[in-house]
């Protein structure tokens, strides 16, 4: 029986972080990854607009690439466009906001969290919403500042592959931009959180391009402070929804290869040249799309 295809998409090369984790979880599925990167940054940009390009992101993997599940591997999509894009195709869809409210509370023995995302999710208050539905109290900060820096890869890559290994490397000259910049970000944050009256035991990455600065993260968050990840929330939710046809064909041939394609609407050479590096496995070919303006 022939795998279906599961449709990811983000704005970005953020989102191979969730394909990353969902490929670890059924390797034998088949994978369509879409990165809207002309389109590219979301967090910035209004509800309407943010909705209109979900929406045609999310009509090419299902009706051009046949996917019959969606993962919204984006947080700035998952929070504004959920809706227009469930309208949108008719597969079911699973956004990464509630996974990752859902993982928050579980680790959470304060039930106060931190949340740091992009403008546009910010301003949606979707974490605020779904940490309420979960018991928890949640401070949102955006940090606009951190998904230019890793789409351009001021990053150490060599702690995107083995982020064990992130505490004896040295941290290059372009990390130590970025973490300066997550360290300024956290002070702001907590100390709003102490003069709010928040004790915080959690800090949700918000946005799926963060991951990639996890090591840099985990160096600055306060003693004690457990960090989420969205994206592997969302792939632990993910693997739960897909339906019994994909669990079973997935889980039949061990020997089955990962088929992925990889689409982008830009720039694809540096998607090639990147991608591979966040999805710590070649990423192949990746074909450029039209999807409009
Ligand atoms: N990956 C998107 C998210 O998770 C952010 C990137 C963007 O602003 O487009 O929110």
């Amino acid at each position: 029986m022939p795998t279906p295809t599961i449709g990811v998409f983000d704005s970005g090369f953020g989102g191979l972080t969730v394909l990353r984790a969902l490929i670890d979880r059924i390797p034998q599925a088949q994978f369509a990854f879409l990165g809207d990167t002309a389109r590219l940054p979301y967090g910035s940009k209004s509800r309407r607009t943010i909705a209109r390009y979900a929406a045609e992101s999310a009509r090419f993997l299902v009706n051009e690439q046949g996917a019959e599940f969606l993962l919204i591997a984006c947080n700035t999509a998952s929070a504004l466009a959920l809706d227009a894009i469930q309208d949108a195709v008719s597969v079911p869809v699973l956004g990464v906001i509630e996974p990752g409210a859902q993982a928050a509370s579980a680790a959470s023995q304060t039930k106060d969290v931190l949340v740091i995302a992009t403008d546009a999710t910010v301003q949606s208050h979707a974490y605020t919403a779904a940490c309420r539905s979960q018991g928890l109290r949640a401070l949102e900060k955006a940090c606009p500042l951190l998904v230019p820096l890793v789409e351009e890869a001021w990053i150490d890559a060599s702690t995107v592959i083995a982020a064990s290994a992130a505490e004896a490397a040295p941290v290059p000259p372009r990390a130590a931009v970025t973490a300066e910049v997550i360290r300024i970000y956290l002070a702001e944050l907590t100390s709003e959180a102490a003069a709010r009256g928040f004790n915080p035991d959690v800090l949700v990455l918000g946005c799926t391009h963060y991951p990639l600065l996890r090591p840099l993260f985990e160096a600055a968050v306060p003693a004690g402070m457990r960090i989420i990840d969205s994206a592997q929330a969302a792939a632990d939710a993910a693997v739960q929804s897909i339906n019994g046809r994909l669990a079973s064909a997935a889980a039949g041939s061990s020997a089955r290869p990962t088929e992925l394609r990889c689409f982008a609407t830009d720039s694809v050479e540096k998607f090639e040249r990147l991608g591979s590096r966040f999805l710590g496995q070649p990423v192949g070919k990746v074909q450029l799309v039209d999807l409009g303006g």
